[in-house]
């Protein structure tokens, strides 16, 4: 059984990274940390100011920052950006603190769920959306287990998971109903 504590979702903008991180937390009843969360928190500005603001190599940075203070957060399922396992530095990093799973969502589900409205800062048209998904893939396919996602409910989903990781990949999820302090 391999001894780790931290679940990292893997995937493209839409592809329902928060929504079944926050699932899987639940039942897991581990932590649910939101990497882009934790990255407006810390730097007290949305992601896209931080964009405007600051430009992407230093979100891209502060994507490895937060990665590298998950050690000491006890249980967590951790709902990535949709950039952040493309950085050779990070995948190493949860390649070595967790399991990682690709949630792989096809591109048509992804462009109907990812308004342009200046919240998500790459999205600027379509086709560059289409690149960027095509570049990424090949990154995403790194991940130790890959779920289809895009006609999944969120349940199936998730259930799917549990039962991969119930099967002894990842240390303590075989007992889902342990509670851990938080
Ligand atoms: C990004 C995805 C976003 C956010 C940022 C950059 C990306 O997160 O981290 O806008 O590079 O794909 P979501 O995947 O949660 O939308």
């Amino acid at each position: 059984m391999i001894k780790k504590n931290l679940i990292f979702l893997v995937g493209f903008m839409g592809a329902g990274k928060s929504t079944i991180g926050l699932r899987l937390a639940r039942d897991l009843k581990w932590n649910f940390i939101d990497l882009d969360q934790e990255i407006e928190k810390g730097e007290g500005r949305p992601i896209r100011q931080i964009f405007s603001e600051k430009g992407e190599s230093y979100f891209r940075q502060l994507e490895t920052k937060v990665l590298q203070g998950l050690k000491t957060r006890g249980p967590s399922v951790i709902a990535l950006g949709g950039g952040a396992f493309i950085q050779d530095i990070n995948r190493l990093l949860i390649h070595e603190l967790g399991y990682s799973v690709f949630l792989d969502c096809a591109l048509e589900v992804i462009v109907k769920r990812c308004p342009q409205d200046g919240t998500r800062p790459l999205l600027h048209s379509s086709g560059g959306l289409e690149a960027l998904y095509t570049s990424r893939l090949p990154y995403y396919q790194k991940s130790d287990f890959r779920v289809d996602v895009s006609n999944q409910s969120p349940e199936q989903i998730t259930k799917t998971i549990l039962d991969h990781l119930s099967a002894g990949r990842i240390d303590d999820a075989h007992n889902i109903n342990r509670p851990v302090d938080i």
